[in-house]
Order: C-alpha cells, then structure tokens, then sequence
C-alpha cells in the first residue's frame, strides 16, 4: 500500500532566509525523523513558482540545486529511500495538470489570496503567472495526493484552495484526489499551535522575506553568524518594558520569542514564561542572537560538507520516480476531463 504523503516545496528565487527554515524546512525535516517508515515525504523545488515574480534568470539553475544542498544541510537525511527530492520543471505533469485545473478555479477566488494583493498591489503590471501560482501549487499538492503540507503562515490560504479545489473537481468527476488535510488536521499534525509567520527584524508588521531589498531586517542562511547575531540584536522592539507573547502590541518581542523558541525546540508560551516579569529586553535580544549565529555556524559547515554528487544522484532518481507518479495521477484526470479513454 502507498503511504501517506507529506510535502512541502521552496522556491529558489533568492538565497533561503530564516523564515523559510522555521516555517517550513524543519517542520518537515521534523516529521521525516518522527515519521520514518510510515510516510512518504516529497521535499521540492518549485522552479516554475521562482519567476512568478521578477528575478535573475542567470542564477536560477544553480540556485534550484543549491536549495537542495541546503535541504541536507539542514538535517534532510536523503538516504532514506521514501524521501523525494526533485525540481518541479522536471516533472511536466505539473504543468499540464494546472492547465485542467484553471478551468475549475474561479478569477474570484485567485483574486481574494492575500499573497496576490500584497504582491500585486500597486504594481502597473502584474503577470498571469503570478495570478496563476496558487493553482500551480494545488497540483503541486494534489499530484501526490499530498495529506499534510508544512508551510509558514503565509501559504495556509494556497494550501486551502488546493483542497477546495480537489473537492469540487471529486465531486464532479468522483474520487479523482486524495484531499489535503483541513488546516486544523494539518497543524495538529505538527504538534504546533498554529502555522508559524517570522516577521521583518525592522518591520515587524511584515513577514519576514527573501525578497526583501534592503535585507537588514531578513536573516539570510548565508550571513555570517556574527552579522545575523547583530541584525538580532537591533531588531525593532517597543517601549513596554515586558515581555509578553502579544502578535498584536508587541509584534517584535513575539518574533524574538518565536525565533528563539524554534531554534530550541520550545514553545512559544515556553520561553514566553521563561522572559515573564522581565522589564529589559536585552537578555532575550542576547539569547536569540546566539541561537541564531550557534545555528548558523553549524548549518553552514554542514553546508560546505554537501557532497554535489549525491545531490544530482538523489535529484535524478526522485524525479525519475515522481515522472512515474505523477503521470499516474495525471492520467486518471484526463480521464476523467475526457482527454483519454
Ligand atoms: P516560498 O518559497 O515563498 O517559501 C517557502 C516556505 O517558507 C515559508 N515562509 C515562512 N514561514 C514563516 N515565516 C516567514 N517569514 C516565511 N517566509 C516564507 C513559506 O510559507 C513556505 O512554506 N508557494 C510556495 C512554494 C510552493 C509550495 C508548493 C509549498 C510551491 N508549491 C506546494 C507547499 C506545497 C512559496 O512561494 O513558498
């Protein structure tokens, strides 16, 4: 029997940064170590996705297969034969089962993904294919038969259509689609208390992200640890003097508390205790900073060790076999469209 699938995917359209780490990376890298044996994870690199906004092409290539790399440095054990790891151009039926799903998504329901507005608003022109990206990510998803879907905040609402969108095409056309997880299942599933959103050190009422410009208030995987721990220690905070884990008033002592609390593998309301009663903010400043830079240290000796050729060798065979997947899936849908008979 096929076991249960969990997927997640990063896009190589810049280097990684914290957020990418904590919101998705490690949760899966978690649940291979939880769950080995009895599921299937598929970890890949959605190089369609990386141009839905501007980018440099040049480098797309070589940063597709260094997002690998930084799946092992991060603690992927690519031996583990129910681990896949492939680039989503690599497997065409990604492409052509987003061309059938259009036709059962509506422009309403693209139109209202927050993603889309923020990343589309008050741009003159925005690219169908950035308007397109969550239904190429549903059949990223439905493709597998995807249950769970680790990823950060930021990506709940694409994951939900990717299920909505399953359900009114089984209802259609009968049981075409294994179906996501509800988002409950799902962050019950990884043992959190909700999917997780890092935010900007300076702009703390923003995400986190590696497309931002200036990168002061992003930690990059590849800063040097001293610089990363300085960024943290200049993060903007408030003028409360306490410490409480409070998203609304203090977004920037809540994103100390989240970053700190996933580096050590804590809970949130955990370290929040711990800081409780505190009027200074420089202790949990200093705590974060060294979490951060003794994480970076040894995620970037870990990184150079990377053997390139196992990286090809695993990409090769993971994309090999999702082809054969993959297609399966494709197949039964075109079926059932009335493609093939
Ligand atoms: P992407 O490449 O923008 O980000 C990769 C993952 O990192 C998470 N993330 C964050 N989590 C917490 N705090 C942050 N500040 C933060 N910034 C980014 C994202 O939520 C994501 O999980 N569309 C996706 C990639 C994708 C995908 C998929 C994911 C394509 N197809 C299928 C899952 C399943 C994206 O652009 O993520």
């Amino acid at each position: 029997m096929n076991k249960p699938v969990i997927l997640t995917g990063l896009r190589a359209n810049n280097d990684l940064q914290l957020g990418n780490y904590l919101g998705a990376l490690l949760p899966i890298i978690e649940m291979q170590k939880k769950y080995a044996g009895e599921y299937q994870i598929n970890l890949f690199v959605p190089d369609l996705h990386s141009f839905t906004t501007p980018i440099d092409h040049s480098k797309l290539y070589e940063q597709s297969i260094n997002n690998v790399r930084v799946f092992i440095a991060a603690g992927l054990d690519i031996n583990n034969a129910d681990t896949f790891v492939y680039r989503q151009s690599h497997v065409p039926a990604h492409s052509e089962l987003t061309v059938i799903l259009n036709c059962f998504t509506y422009m309403g329901e693209l139109s209202r993904m927050t993603q889309f507005k923020e990343k589309g608003g008050g741009q003159t022109s925005v690219s169908v294919g950035l308007f397109d990206y969550p239904v190429l990510m549903a059949a990223d998803i439905l493709l597998y038969g995807a249950k769970y879907v680790p990823v950060g905040a930021d990506q709940t609402q694409h994951v939900e259509l990717a299920r909505d969108i399953a359900i009114r095409m089984n209802n259609k056309f009968g049981d075409l689609f294994v179906l996501p997880e509800a988002e409950k299942e799902q962050i019950a599933f990884a043992h959190s208390q909700a999917r997780l959103r890092i935010r900007d050190l300076q702009k703390p009422e923003k995400k986190m992200s590696k497309s931002d410009e200036s990168g002061k208030g992003v930690i990059f995987l590849t800063d040097a640890p001293e610089v990363a721990a300085k960024k943290i220690m200049s993060a903007t905070t408030d003028s409360f003097e306490k410490i409480s884990y409070d998203t609304e008033n203090q977004p920037g002592i809540t994103n100390l508390i989240d970053i700190l609390a996933a580096l050590t593998g804590k809970d949130a309301t955990e370290v929040a205790q711990e800081y409780e009663g505190q009027t200074q903010y420089g202790p949990l400043k200093t705590a974060t900073a060294e979490a951060v830079s003794t994480f970076l240290t040894d995620f970037q000796e870990r990184l150079s060790a990377v053997d390139d050729a196992a990286v090809m060798a695993k990409l090769e065979a993971g994309e090999k076999a999702m082809n054969v997947t993959a297609n399966n899936t494709l197949a039964g849908v075109q079926k059932a469209v009335g493609l093939r008979n």
